[in-house]
């Protein structure tokens, strides 16, 4: 860094090359450096922070940005810009700052950019971190949005009581693995399905779930699901999407809630499947709910003390799957889309 703060040498960073259709490859994406570390923050504009990014969060929502959109798609998204560094989720150090939240030395969490150094200019979607005794690492998930994610869509949407069972797909996942640890310190009955035996392990050995399947190797996921689940299901927390979400819809109790929170079986398809078993919302009276996490910034601080307790209690395991070096991070985006990662995904880079 130069003393002046001044641009001094190259910013890495991840861009799209191209945009994607069907399942994104390596192609789609590459490092670059550009000339020119943004290590100051334009004075006598707005508010604008200078972001060292320290880990990288991956995360299956980068997946819709990187198809192209056009006016009249059903779901409008902002696509990522290419040539320009994907934007998501990070945990970085303030380098240089003119927002009077944020100083030099802060570390923080938010969306910032897949690069070296970000200067970001919509501060709203940064927070100061307040645990620093914990892993800096778990601001990409357990404590931040995957981790938000779980307890709102599981405490605000679903709703569980004591003594209820709960029913959660990609369950060794960012979002997965704290539904199902958080739905078992409410009191709930708990199985995942995950798409392998280690995975599985984990659920039942590591994360205190009551079951979980291997759901690749099940030829019947009626069967499966009958099994771990003969009393039935009273909240589906569905990460999935596709058949999973058929077969759960047949195995509702009466009351029942299913929350939908993403459905990655089906990004990557030309045609989103149908889902078949809708019928069963009547007569069991089922409420079927979609949320987005953005909606509930506004828990954000109350979740993290909360969390903060839960994982210095001994109550939250936490894994992650951790790949060193901006060089791997496409390769570990394009994972997420085959189960390749254990835990919650992200990229150290510094
Ligand atoms: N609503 C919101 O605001 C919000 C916010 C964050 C995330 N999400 C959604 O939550 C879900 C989980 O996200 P995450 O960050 O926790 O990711 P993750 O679970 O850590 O990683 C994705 C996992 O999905 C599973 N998967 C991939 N392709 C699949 C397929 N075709 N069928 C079934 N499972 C498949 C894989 O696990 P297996 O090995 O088990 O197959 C993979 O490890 C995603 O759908 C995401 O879009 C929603």
């Amino acid at each position: 860094m130069a003393a002046n703060g001044k641009v001094t040498t190259t910013n890495k960073k991840v861009v799209l090359r191209r945009y994607v259709t069907g399942y994104p490859t390596a192609e789609d994406m590459e490092v670059v450096a550009t000339p020119g570390i943004p290590l100051r923050a334009p004075r006598g504009s707005t508010a604008a922070v200078v972001v060292k990014n320290l880990y990288l969060s991956c995360d299956p929502w980068m997946r819709g940005r990187m198809t192209r959109h056009d006016d009249g798609d059903a779901v409008p998204a902002d696509d990522f810009v290419l040539g320009e560094a994907l934007v998501n989720y990070t945990v970085g150090e303030v380098v240089d700052s003119t927002h009077p939240e944020f100083s030099a030395g802060d570390l923080v969490w938010g969306m910032s950019a897949w690069e070296e150094y970000t200067l970001v200019t919509k501060t709203e979607g940064l927070f100061k971190i307040n645990h620093p005794e914990l892993p800096l690492s778990y601001y990409t998930g357990v404590l931040g949005m995957t981790g938000l994610t779980a307890y709102a869509g599981l405490f605000e949407v679903g709703k569980p009581k004591g003594g209820e069972s709960v029913f959660v797909s990609a369950a060794a996942g960012a979002v997965g693995q704290v539904v199902g640890q958080l739905a078992k310190i409410a009191g709930c009955y708990v199985v995942g399905s995950a798409g392998s035996d280690e995975k599985v392990n984990i659920l039942k050995n590591e994360m205190g779930f009551d079951d979980a399947f291997n759901y690749k190797e099940e030829k019947d996921l009626n069967a499966a699901l009958r099994q771990c689940l003969p009393g039935g299901i009273d909240i589906y927390f569905d990460n999935v999407g596709g058949t999973t979400l058929d077969a759960a819809l047949l195995h509702m109790k009466v009351g029942g809630r299913v929350v939908i929170c993403g459905m990655i079986s089906q990004y990557n398809l030309p045609e989103h499947e149908g889902v078949h078993n809708l019928f069963c919302l009547i007569p069991k009276r089922i409420r079927m709910e979609g949320f987005a996490v953005m909606d509930y910034f506004h828990l954000y601080a109350r979740f993290e003390k909360e969390m903060a307790g839960f994982i210095k209690e001994g109550n939250m395991s936490v894994i992650e799957d951790v790949v060193q070096g901006i060089e791997k991070a496409p390769d570990a985006l394009i994972g997420l889309f085959s189960g390749r990662n254990v835990g919650k995904q992200l990229v150290a880079i510094a």
